[in-house]
């Protein structure tokens, strides 16, 4: 069967990771969470203490981090490494959720992360959520989702999800972080969050996380047709 790159774009914490996740694991094809990568920076940034405003700061130091992926056999999922440490729990916390997206917003930070990506997808068979892998990373990617879901579902979800990983905090916290970062990624002035008309849309305010694997499995079935 025909190897192809698969773009998973949308809003904060609509479940792209999921979706990602489970159609690499069908396929046989390498999941990559851009917005870990983004996350791993922030927290370099925090960590040394650079602050994320400071755009010329942020640029030169972009230099001494290093950013890989490796599998993980007990959670079947993959970890982010951040100058060889295993960064994946630190990369999930509020602390890091509250700078990424001023990280994000910053040129030079895409253009290391967006020409990393492009390699890793070199090869095909490569699914890759975010929130410009269909626009900037791979334009020509055969398939493009666009996922999103009301700011009240994706708000209890995340909440849920940190909560049940030990993490203290509250709904409304949640939400006011979420529509934050949405505001800010859909209005930056490099690379916003647009779905464009070679997106497919997948709205999963009311479907199972089942249902949207089978939407998505079936678009997949007529892009390799
Ligand atoms: O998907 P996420 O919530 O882990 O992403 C964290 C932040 O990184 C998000 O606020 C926007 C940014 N991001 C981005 O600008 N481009 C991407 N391709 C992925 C994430």
């Amino acid at each position: 069967m025909k190897r192809i790159i698969i773009a998973i774009d949308g809003h904060s914490s609509c479940g792209k990771g999921t979706l990602a996740r489970q159609l690499a694991l069908a396929l046989g094809y390498k999941f990559i969470d851009s917005g870990a990568m983004y996350r791993a920076i922030t927290l370099h940034l925090l960590n040394t203490g650079i602050n994320p405003d400071d755009e010329q700061a942020v640029a030169s130091v972009l230099p001494d981090i290093i950013i890989d992926f490796s599998a993980n056999i007990e959670t079947g999922r993959s970890d982010i490494w951040l100058n060889h440490k295993n960064v994946e729990k630190q990369i999930r916390t509020l602390k890091v959720a509250d700078s990424v997206s001023q990280v994000a917003r910053i040129s030079a930070v895409r253009r290391y992360l967006v020409a990393l990506q492009q390699k890793m997808g070199e090869e095909k068979g490569v699914v890759m959520d975010g929130r410009d892998i269909g626009t900037v990373v791979f334009p020509s990617a055969e398939l493009k989702i666009f996922m999103t879901a009301s700011p009240e579902v994706r708000a209890m979800r995340r909440f849920k999800e940190l909560s049940d990983s030990g993490v203290v905090t509250s709904y409304d916290d949640v939400f006011a972080n979420l529509k934050q970062r949405d505001l800010i990624d859909s209005n930056r002035k490099d690379s916003p969050l647009t779905m464009t008309g070679d997106y497919k849309l997948l709205d999963n305010s009311t479907i199972s996380k089942q249902e949207q694997f089978e939407i998505a499995m079936n678009w997949v079935a007529e892009t390799v047709r």
